[in-house]
């Protein structure tokens, strides 16, 4: 579904991703581990489109389409959505507007705000003023209002709290696998995650190690995030290259 060859790309004026290659398919779960500041946000910020990444060499098809030069609305369209680190305040819009614009159920899906525990949100500028944890349901709720083909999750679980984290995980999983018009498998998704939590709801197939804007060892996600736990990634990455 989405093949990404010898990306590099630039932010700031400085290259954060050095040459990655990548291929997810269809119904197929990723994730991507990584130290701080290794280029996880940068990699799917460039995938959406996001203005600050600069693609100096590489290409990205998704379903046989280029889309490297695309503009964001139109990645959008051909089903592409994220879930942001961290998603900006946006002044005068309200998330009931917002999200009645980018529906693709007419808007039915502002009945469901409730099961996000969005509903009393609907009518405040989007994300002025929430909280971490408020955040993040507003956004997947805007998500899941788009129904993407193809999801981008950055750090999903991050700042939510134990009681809600259950809520945040079935909703990703609804996303994944709840497509009642297409069934299962037809949703892809790249997820990234420092602490795995977020694999407690879904199935991830492969994962990979970003360190300085390179992917350097992939594996199964689960012993991969067992390796950096007991290791550490340095350690990790050298002990899966001698194996691999
Ligand atoms: N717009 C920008 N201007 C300058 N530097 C940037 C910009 N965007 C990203 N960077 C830099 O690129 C590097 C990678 O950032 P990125 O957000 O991709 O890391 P990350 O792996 O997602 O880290 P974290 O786990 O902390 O979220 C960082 O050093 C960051 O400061
Ligand atoms: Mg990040």
């Amino acid at each position: 579904m989405l093949r990404i060859e010898d990306l590099h790309v630039e932010a700031g004026g400085r290259e954060i991703l050095k040459g990655i290659n990548l291929e997810i398919g269809d119904g197929q779960t990723s994730v991507l581990f990584g130290p701080n500041g290794s280029g996880k946000s940068t990699l799917i910020s460039a995938i959406m489109g996001l203005g600050h990444c600069k693609v100096t060499k590489g290409r990205m098809i998704y379903n046989g389409i280029d889309i490297t030069n695309l503009p964001i609305d139109e990645r959008a369209r051909l089903g592409i959505g994220m879930m942001m680190q961290r998603p900006p305040n946006i002044t005068g819009v309200k998330l009931k507007n917002l999200i009645s614009v980018v529906s693709k159920d007419n808007g039915s899906i502002l009945k469901k705000a409730g099961e996000f525990n969005m509903d009393r949100f609907m009518e405040r500028d989007i994300n002025v003023g929430f909280s971490g944890g408020e955040i993040k349901r507003s956004d997947l709720l805007q998500l899941t209002a788009q129904r993407p083909k193809f999801v981008l999750l950055d750090e999903p679980e991050s700042g939510v709290d134990i009681e809600s984290i259950g809520l945040v995980g079935k909703k990703v999983h609804d996303l994944l696998y709840g497509d009642e018009l297409c069934g299962k498998g037809c949703v892809s998704a790249l997820v990234i995650t420092h602490t795995g939590q977020i694999l407690e709801y879904i199935g991830a197939d492969r994962a990979y190690i970003l360190n300085d804007g390179r992917i350097k060892c992939s594996g199964r996600p689960m012993d991969l995030l067992k390796d950096i736990r007991e290791r550490g990634y340095k350690e990790c990455i050298q002990c899966r290259m001698v194996k691999m």
